[in-house]
């Protein structure tokens, strides 16, 4: 008999946003009571969890072909006497779990993101081989209510405030897959942070499709500053946000909260009012630039970051230039730009116009090079300057540190007496593309 106390080795795969990554510390936290220890390797797993993404066919067909590897890792263990339990989770498995259950007979469970915390109960069900392979759903607050403490393991954390969206952009299956918005209620959210506080964590990233749509008991605006009144935490962020959700109460915040960070990542997906309007956003190009303007007045230095799309349907060489001259006028930090994918159910697959990939390609290497140019510009714009950086880690060389400025840079700097959490203040001294170098500035003796 084996000893269900003996620890067993647990391989999980994370695709797409924050969420699952967030998502997959939790099911980390669900399972390690019952000795699971996280290894890196797929190959000598006892439990496999691939939690998926279902927001592009690229992503979604990824799924497939990693079940296929997995398949010879299986077979080779269960030649050797060993099991492999292999587990789906995340928003494949909530879209296409009946699929998985038909196509891939290595499977033994396919678990939707409301049901991580039955993890333990299915996995022992899976063991049994009761042939249920499919998790049922649960709702977001029975997870949440259910999942046990958090052990973070660095001073920066994702807290998942909001799960859903409403808002059905034309485009995207998110508000086939992850539901209806749900938003926890403020105590929880505080005392989750309050915790990881507690746990040395002094930078929080609040989570969710459309975070600032959050309506917990509070304004999304209220819960920041709640949550800047806890002495532990220094620092604050959010994403995903929607533009229509930026109140003037939360503009004015990024003025006034010294612990909001001046960073933002606000999806634009097009600058063409036609585009913008037949991907269902609610609200123009015209409507977003004033944002920024606002952002800007009262945090000048506010560094944004954005998600694209190319070649939405019926998008034409102009309304792409339009596009193109939204990015020169707002200039990013950082961004993530996409060619448009058509995802089944959702009303932009079977719109007229669709564009060919060629062109698709064509558009996203012209828009890549501009958004690459102007975060290669915006990080050399930093040499010189000194700022505050939070320590997370060593860094890449002996002798260097490793922390995040407060625009959400990788700041690799040469010293080794700065302790993880603290924030010290770093001299910029060489940039690329995806970071900062630096080094602690010398004091000056008197
Ligand atoms: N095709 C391409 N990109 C998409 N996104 C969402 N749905 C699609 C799609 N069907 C992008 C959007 C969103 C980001 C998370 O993914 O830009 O903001
Ligand atoms: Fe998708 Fe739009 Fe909702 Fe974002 S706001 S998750 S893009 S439907």
């Amino acid at each position: 008999m084996t000893d269900a106390r003996a620890p067993k080795r647990l391989f999980i795969e994370t695709y797409g946003c924050q969420m699952n990554v967030y998502d997959s510390e939790r099911m980390r936290d669900v399972l390690s009571p019952l000795g699971y220890v996280v290894t890196k390797k797929p190959d000598d797993a006892d439990l496999v969890i691939l939690n998926t993404c279902h927001i592009r066919e690229k992503a979604t067909e990824k799924v497939y072909s990693e079940i296929g590897r997995l398949r010879a890792h299986k077979e080779r263990r269960q030649a050797e006497g060993k099991g492999m339990t292999i587990a789906i989770a995340g928003c494949v498995a909530q879209a296409e779990g009946e699929e998985i259950i038909a196509r891939a007979p290595e499977v033994d469970l396919v678990v939707g993101p409301q049901a991580y915390h039955k993890l333990p109960e299915l996995i022992a069900r899976a063991a049994r081989k009761t042939g249920e392979r499919l998790a049922a759903d649960f709702t977001a607050q029975e997870k949440f209510d259910a999942l046990p403490a958090r052990a973070p393991d660095g001073v920066t954390a994702f807290l998942s405030i909001q799960e859903g969206c409403d808002k059905f952009c034309t485009f995207c299956v998110v508000p086939y897959t992850r539901g209806a918005e749900f938003s926890r209620p403020l105590a929880d959210v505080i005392a989750e942070a309050r915790s990881l506080a507690n746990k040395g964590v002094r930078e929080i990233t609040l989570l969710g499709q459309n975070v600032n749509a959050y309506h917990g008991g509070a304004t999304f605006a209220d819960l920041l500053s709640e949550l800047a009144g806890l002495s532990g935490i220094a620092r604050i962020r959010y994403m995903t946000s929607h533009p229509i959700e930026m109140t003037d109460e939360l503009i004015s915040m990024h003025g006034s909260e010294p612990k909001l960070m001046p960073y933002l990542h606000l999806p634009v997906q097009s600058g063409s009012d036609r585009i913008l309007k037949a991907m269902n956003r609610k609200h123009d190009g015209a409507f977003y630039r004033d944002i920024i303007g606002r952002l800007r007045a009262v945090r000048p230095d506010a560094a944004l970051s954005t998600d694209i799309i190319v070649g939405f349907p019926g998008e034409t060489e102009k309304e792409f230039e339009a596009t193109m001259q939204l990015v020169r006028d707002v200039t990013f930090a950082s961004a993530f730009s996409f060619k448009y994918s058509a995802r089944p159910g959702t009303p932009a697959a079977s719109m007229m116009g669709q564009v060919s990939d060629e062109a698709k390609h064509e558009r996203l290497q012209a828009l890549q090079a501009l958004l690459f140019a102007q975060q290669t510009a915006f990080n050399a714009a930093q040499v010189g300057r000194t700022l505050p950086v939070l320590v997370t880690g060593d860094g890449r060389r002996p002798g260097q540190k490793h922390g995040r400025s407060p625009y959400l840079q990788s700041v690799h700097f040469n010293d080794t007496s700065a302790r993880n959490g603290d924030i010290v203040d770093v001299r910029i001294t060489g940039s690329s593309q995806n970071s900062l170098a630096g080094e602690l500035p010398v004091l000056a003796t008197a």
